[in-house]
């Protein structure tokens, strides 16, 4: 069990029959970039069962959350949404992850693409004061099915808004564009339909998508990823990894069950 820290769960809060959120203790030795995920999981039967899982917590905080889907039949989310204060989980000593600002080339507007618990990751990042630091302005763009599963999101821009020190930040530089897909809302539409067709820009008043200054960082739905990389490239951009920064990043490791 070396490769793992053990950790105690602090918190879980369910958020809709599919999706909780948790917090953990964290070890002093546990380090991440923000945006970066480690292996998490349980001790099940004396084994490890892990699965890929993004910090949802920035790295100056001193305990950690991650945010999951629930799937009955789902060999760790079945068990995973059971915790209760208390409870031991494992959490892998080393984070990695392709979400981070080294990995991409400078820009003037980093753009935030995520879909269903594909938030986790930009719960980090838009915690960190060098993203603002970085960018004139972030656009968080968290596309789900049902309004119900915004709750999240929409809870942690609540209480990041009021934060004596991130507020004015974000505040200043960050605009949150939730849209929902399969029931009435403000928002309406894939993130794909929203790009392309200049609505998401429209709609918050800002340019369109422009190679130059913009940014962008997705995770979330595999087919949504795919759909997005595509419209992307077909604008020339060019997607970042560790070795070579680039105009856009995507998350791939992603629970799905
Ligand atoms: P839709 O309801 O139109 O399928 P899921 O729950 O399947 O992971 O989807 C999460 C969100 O991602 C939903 O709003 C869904 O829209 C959207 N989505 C699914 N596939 C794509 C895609 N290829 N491009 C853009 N958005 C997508």
């Amino acid at each position: 069990m070396s490769a793992f820290h053990r950790e105690q769960v602090l918190s879980v809060q369910h958020w809709t029959d599919t999706l909780f959120s948790f917090t953990a203790t964290r070890d002093p030795g546990f380090r991440f970039l923000n945006g970066q995920f480690a292996m998490i999981g349980l001790e099940i039967d004396g084994r490890p069962l892990l699965r890929a899982y993004s910090m949802a917590s920035a790295n100056h905080e001193p305990s950690l959350e991650f945010f999951s889907i629930k799937v009955a039949d789902g060999a760790l989310t079945s068990r995973l949404q059971t915790i209760k204060q208390g409870d031991i989980i494992l959490v892998g000593r080393k984070a990695t992850g392709t979400l981070i600002a080294d990995n991409l080339l400078p820009g003037k507007r980093l753009l935030l693409l995520s879909t269903g618990t594909g938030l986790a990751p930009f719960a980090s990042l838009i915690k960190d004061p060098e993203v603002y630091e970085a960018y004139e302005t972030i656009v968080l763009v968290h596309g789900c099915r049902q309004v119900s599963e915004l709750a999240y999101g929409e809870r942690l821009l609540q209480r990041l808004t009021g934060d004596e020190f991130l507020g004015p930040l974000l505040q200043q530089k960050l605009v949150y564009y939730p849209t929902v897909t399969r029931e009435p809302f403000r928002n309406r539409g894939r993130i794909t339909d929203l790009i392309s067709t200049d609505r998401l820009f429209d709609d918050i008043g800002l340019p369109a998508l422009d190679l130059e200054t913009d940014r962008v960082m997705m995770c979330g739905s595999p087919r949504m990823l795919e759909d997005s990389r595509d419209l992307l490239e077909a604008r020339g951009f060019q997607e970042g990894n560790h070795s070579e920064a680039g105009h856009f990043v995507i998350e791939k490791a992603f629970v799905e069950r």
